[in-house]
């Protein structure tokens, strides 16, 4: 594909190399396992122990085996995948982006392969899904690798010892409060030890964030969010920043994704593609209507908007987070086209934050994010590290001032109950 096609043309075509049917929509591949070829010379060996692994027995065209190596859907999506997620890097005779992205069954699972890879002795980490630091725990129960606070100083930094080898992972745009970090600033600080950077950019998909662009080496998602966008698969992803290293950790990591044996299903392989086509979309609508809504709750607390309805958000909802509202100038290059599409509000006490997504019609009372549908959730009945009087909040692509609307009524529902 050339570079210069926008991402909205490459999520519809970049895949289109893996077609070998007259099919326009992508067929689903269900076998778990493939015939081999009939001509004895081209059969390929799997790799002894100490063998170097190559994209002709690893990357997304190698010949099929077995679907917990490798599987046309799930390579398919690695391939249109790497098309959004590289958006600075164009493939050379030697390096085929799509060897460079490895999905796997979940966000969790590849987060889990991120650590399997890394193997860091120091992880400095902070906040952030709650979920990620579960899988930590089993690391530190495993070997004992230990953590640091992502935002300490150096010196607390070098008192853990973290250095060469070892993990600096940051979330950006955070879950569940939707505020952003200097990727930059992070990756200096850990490439200056010798330390790697993951960014899961989950809250930052393509349309919003490219993380190598600011010096991260491995970038994650949860593609269970905006790469599925309908509530209705899970995916995680791993993307290795392209060059030796990381062509040859991409490699390995997808050899360990064979016995890891977390990969992506097959129908989810196939959804994943079919939902990428409309990514862009999604995002971009989702991304306004968040900037919007957030804007406006804002205004009414801080009382740039004013009338009934501003008194009203203003008695109930304490507070509101979002990257929109921080001032950091790094903001307007790392994230030009707008804020992720889920914020976080506080409510004045327990009981209205716990009452007020029972009131709403248009905002489902679920955890997750990233799908077509808004969503609304008491934070702590997933999450126990967060306050009982926030409500993290996802948008999806309906109308905003509908959502207002909503919002609006729900709140009046709440005094009058
Ligand atoms: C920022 C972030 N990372 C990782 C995950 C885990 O993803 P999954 O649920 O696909 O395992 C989530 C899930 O909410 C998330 O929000």
């Amino acid at each position: 594909m050339p570079p210069s096609y926008q991402p909205a043309t490459l999520a519809i075509h970049a895949d289109d190399v893996c077609s070998n049917t007259t099919d326009v929509a992508p067929p689903i591949h269900l076998s778990t396992t493939y015939r081999y070829p009939s001509d004895p010379l081209q059969l390929i060996p799997s790799p002894e122990a100490d063998e170097e692994l190559t994209p002709e027995v690893l990357g997304t065209d190698a010949p099929l085996v077995y679907s917990r190596l490798a599987a046309p859907n799930a390579s398919r999506l690695e391939t249109a995948l790497a098309s959004l997620l590289f958006p600075s890097f164009t493939a050379t005779s030697t390096t085929k982006l799509s060897t460079n992205v490895v999905v796997y069954a979940s966000g969790l699972a590849a987060f889990h392969a991120l650590l399997v890879s890394v193997v860091p002795k120091v992880i400095a980490v902070s906040g952030g899904y709650h979920g990620c630091h579960g899988v930590i725990s089993l690391h530190k129960k495993m070997h004992g690798v230990k953590t640091v606070d992502l935002h300490a100083s150096e010196e607390e930094w070098d008192k853990a010892g973290l250095g060469k080898g070892d993990l600096v992972h940051l979330e950006t745009p955070l879950n569940p409060t939707g505020e952003s970090y200097e990727i930059e600033k992070y990756a200096k600080r850990a490439h200056a030890r010798g330390a790697l950077l993951s960014v899961d950019s989950t809250f930052g998909p393509p349309q919003l964030q490219d993380p190598f662009a600011w010096g991260a080496d491995i970038v994650m998602h949860s593609g269970t969010k905006y790469v599925g966008g309908h509530s209705d698969m899970l995916c995680g992803i791993l993307a290795v920043k392209p060059g030796v290293e990381g062509d040859k950790r991409a490699l390995e990591m997808r050899l360990e994704r064979l016995f890891l044996g977390g990969v992506m299903g097959n129908l989810e392989g196939w959804l994943g593609i079919r939902s990428l086509r409309t990514m862009e979309l999604r995002v971009k609508r989702q991304s306004k209507n968040a900037d919007n809504l957030v804007a406006w709750l804002d205004g009414c607390i801080r009382g740039s908007i004013t009338g009934e309805e501003a008194d009203l958000v203003k008695h109930h909802v304490v507070k509101v987070t979002h990257s929109s509202l921080q001032k950091d100038s790094y903001l307007a290059q790392q994230m030009p086209n707008g804020g992720p599409a889920v914020f976080a509000i506080w409510l004045a006490d327990s009981t209205a934050a716990r009452s007020l997504p029972s009131k709403l019609k248009l905002f489902h009372h679920a955890t997750s994010l990233g799908g077509v549908e808004s969503l609304i959730e008491w934070r702590r009945m997933s999450d126990n590290t967060v306050e009982d009087t926030m409500l993290r909040v996802s948008i999806g692509i309906e109308d905003w001032n509908d959502l207002r609307f909503d919002f609006i009524e729900g709140l009046k529902a709440m005094d009058t109950k």
